[in-house]
């Protein structure tokens, strides 16, 4: 009953962004303030302010190992046999062709993937990469590492953070690593997303064989945490089950786990991150830019063989990293590459799967969860119900169709049901098996947008939308804007969708947990500054006030949620530790480090400083 006051009350205090009211802004924390008039003195002038320079300080070196399963051997034993290959590099210049042509998984079969996906402009745009082999790390130099000057308003708050809280950056396989085409990685969606004059993914970073020298800078920082992702195509490259292994893969991510470790950070994984092997549109590169009925990409996911193949995947991946692993996400924000209710099946059910194999074979004592998106929805105008039910529509329509089956073990929402037709029932053994199959449940709350119905007060135009396929309102049946019911914008505006929306990031936590339950973690969330690619200065673009005060804002906002209204949070990680390819995108620039396009190299901006130094002052 306590507990239900406690809870009752902390919620109307975060909803205080709500109330109207006049005059000035209040200043509870000057009870009397200091005013009339002031004593006027000469005194003699020096040049006397201060200056403090402060030094990042990086990870410790680990003394002790943590182990969260069984050595590889004994994980890899489990799975029957698997076959090891390699097929090194892609070349469409060369005039030496495969003879192997017998071999279903020889050299001659894995270049003619690479010909059937014809990525465009493919030969031109690898010619500016700049490393062909793994870069041994240089040692960052300390005078890069002493913090900026400070931003002059910044937090004033009181709180740490809870004990174990996890934090660091995070990425994913397409978005760094480049190398698309080299050591035995087949292709992927990602690698024919962008079919027109928008840069190509197949460079970006360099990160596959520069990940040294970007873990080192990482760590140098002193962050906790390294979350990455892992290229199924790298892995399998013919990605169906029985199909080989590929040994330099398995080496690299080897590799790159280690060296995390041997960095003082925690590798954590994630499964898939939007880079689906295009097996699963049997190559026809139409089918697979076609669009998707509920999300923005057609992610490969209703395919009949995906969810098994997910799953061997999964089991392959996790029998070789299990043992040094803390944390794996089996699936990166899965609305957004959804097609249709089979994807949405397939997602929930390959992720149970690969979860009970986890906890029950394999006895991994490390975390499970996913990556959601949804931006989370706030009613235009609060008092009005129908703004209110639209902004539930929408919130429960893009996160319930996981979290109510895998977080509480229940049906989908009316919401999802009552728009998509196709939708799969779960059966009362399909809940019991997906239910509680995630430790918690990660977020990537970018930023906040603003709902009504679409058309303004009638909560019956959403149902309209959600049973009629021609509504240009589909699949959310709302409208959304980006400003409140003043016209103001709901924040400041970064280069994209993403605005500075601390206080409803604090009702979005609240949301979440008390939603679903589960505790929750900000698996992503960053800032690309307004205009940051075409500051001139590279020292400009480095003092990027506006994302450092994105991170303390949505940090001190956090921090309010964990200790004012009780919501359990228990991770968060910048996207993303460098610039990188944004989908067919180098200008939006979320990095806290910028990449030099010609020469790869990185340097630290400002927000880094200030993102570790939050954390690291509240004693996390
Ligand atoms: C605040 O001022 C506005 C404009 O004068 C007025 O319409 C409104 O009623 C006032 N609100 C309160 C709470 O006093
Ligand atoms: C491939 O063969 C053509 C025709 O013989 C030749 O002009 C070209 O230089 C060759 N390319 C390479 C990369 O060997
Ligand atoms: C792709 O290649 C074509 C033909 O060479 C060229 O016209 C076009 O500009 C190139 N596009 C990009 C993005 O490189
Ligand atoms: C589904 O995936 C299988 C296996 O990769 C593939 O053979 C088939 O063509 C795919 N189906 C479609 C409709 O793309
Ligand atoms: C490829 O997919 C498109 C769009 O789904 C379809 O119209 C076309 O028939 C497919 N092509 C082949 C060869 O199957
Ligand atoms: C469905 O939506 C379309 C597009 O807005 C509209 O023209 C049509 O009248 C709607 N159908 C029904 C049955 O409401
Ligand atoms: C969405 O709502 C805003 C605010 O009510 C309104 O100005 C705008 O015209 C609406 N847009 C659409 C496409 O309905
Ligand atoms: C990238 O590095 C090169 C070589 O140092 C330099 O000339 C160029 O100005 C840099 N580009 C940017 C955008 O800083």
């Amino acid at each position: 009953m306590l507990g239900q006051l406690v809870f009752m009350a902390s919620l109307a205090a975060a909803q205080q962004v709500y109330v109207e009211t006049n005059g000035s802004t209040p200043r509870p924390n000057c009870p009397s303030c200091t005013g009339g008039h002031p004593q006027y003195t000469f005194h003699p002038f020096e040049y006397s302010l201060t200056s403090t320079y402060r030094y990042a300080t990086p990870r410790p070196s680990p003394t002790t190992t943590t182990t969260f399963a069984a050595p590889r051997e004994q994980l890899t034993s489990k799975l029957s046999s698997l076959s090891y290959t390699t097929w090194g590099k892609w070349d469409p210049g060369s005039n030496s062709t495969a003879t192997d042509t017998a071999d279903p998984y020889g050299r001659a079969a894995w270049t003619s993937l690479w010909e059937m996906a014809n990525p465009p402009n493919f030969t031109e745009v690898t010619k500016s990469a700049v490393f062909s082999t793994t870069v041994e790390p240089t040692p960052v130099p300390s005078e890069s590492l002493v913090l900026p000057p400070r931003d002059y308003f910044g937090p004033d708050d009181c709180y740490n953070w809870p004990e174990d809280f996890d934090w660091g950056v995070a990425s994913s396989a397409s978005q760094i690593e480049g190398a698309v085409a080299e050591e035995g990685k087949s292709p992927s969606l990602m690698d024919i997303l962008i079919q027109d004059d928008r840069p190509k993914d197949y460079v970006t970073n360099e990160h596959y064989y520069n990940y040294k020298q970007d873990i080192n800078r990482v760590a140098a920082m002193g962050t906790k945490s390294f979350s990455f992702s892992i290229a199924w195509t790298r892995i399998l490259p013919f990605a169906l089950p029985g199909t080989p292994v590929n040994q330099e893969a398995i080496d690299h991510y080897n590799d790159v786990i280690n060296y995390i470790i041997e960095k003082g950070m925690r590798p954590e994984v994630t499964l898939l991150h939007f880079d689906t092997p295009l097996q699963f549109y049997g190559f026809n590169v139409t089918a697979a830019l076609s669009g998707a009925e509920i999300g923005y990409n057609n992610g490969g996911y209703q395919n009949e063989s995906f969810p098994g193949a997910f799953v061997n995947y999964a089991k392959i991946v996790m029998t070789h990293y299990a043992d040094r692993v803390p944390v794996w996400y089996t699936y990166n924000e899965p609305l957004l590459y959804s097609d249709n209710g089979k994807s949405i099946d397939h997602v929930i059910k390959s992720h149970a799967e690969v979860y009970h194999f986890y906890k029950e074979e394999l006895k991994g004592t490390g975390k499970i969860a996913l990556k959601f998106n949804n931006n989370f929805g706030v009613p235009r105008d609060p008092k009005s119900e129908a703004d209110v039910y639209a902004a539930d529509h929408f919130n429960t329509l893009q996160l319930g169709p996981f979290c109510n089956p895998i977080y509480l073990g229940i049906d989908y929402p009316e919401s999802y049901k009552m728009t998509i037709d196709d939708y799969v029932p779960l059966s009362k053994e399909d809940l019991e098996y997906i239910g509680g199959t995630a430790d918690f449940l990660g977020i990537d709350p970018y930023t906040a947008t603003v709902i009504t119905p679409p058309v303004e007060g009638s909560q019956e135009s959403i149902m309209e939308c959600a049973s009629n396929y021609s509504s240009p309102y589909r699949p959310y049946c709302v409208n959304q804007t980006t400003t409140n019911i003043f016209g103001w914008n709901i924040g400041y505006r970064s280069e994209s969708y993403v605005y500075i929306t601390p206080t409803y990031l604090r009702l979005y936590l609240n949301y979440l947990y008390n939603t679903w339950k589960a505790p929750v973690a900000l698996t992503e969330f960053g800032f690309p500054v307004f205009g940051e690619a075409d500051k001139q200065d590279l020292s400009d673009e480095l003092f990027d006030t506006p994302r450092s005060i994105y991170y303390l804002s949505f940090l001190s906002e956090t921090l309010k949620a964990i200790w004012e209204d009780g919501v359990e949070v228990v991770g968060a990680y910048a996207w993303s530790f460098a610039d990188n390819w944004e989908f067919g995108d180098y200008d939006q620039h979320f990095g806290i480090q910028t990449v030099n396009r010609t020469t790869q190299e990185r340097a630290f901006k400002k927000s880094f400083f200030d993102f570790v130094d939050f954390f690291k002052a509240r004693g996390a």
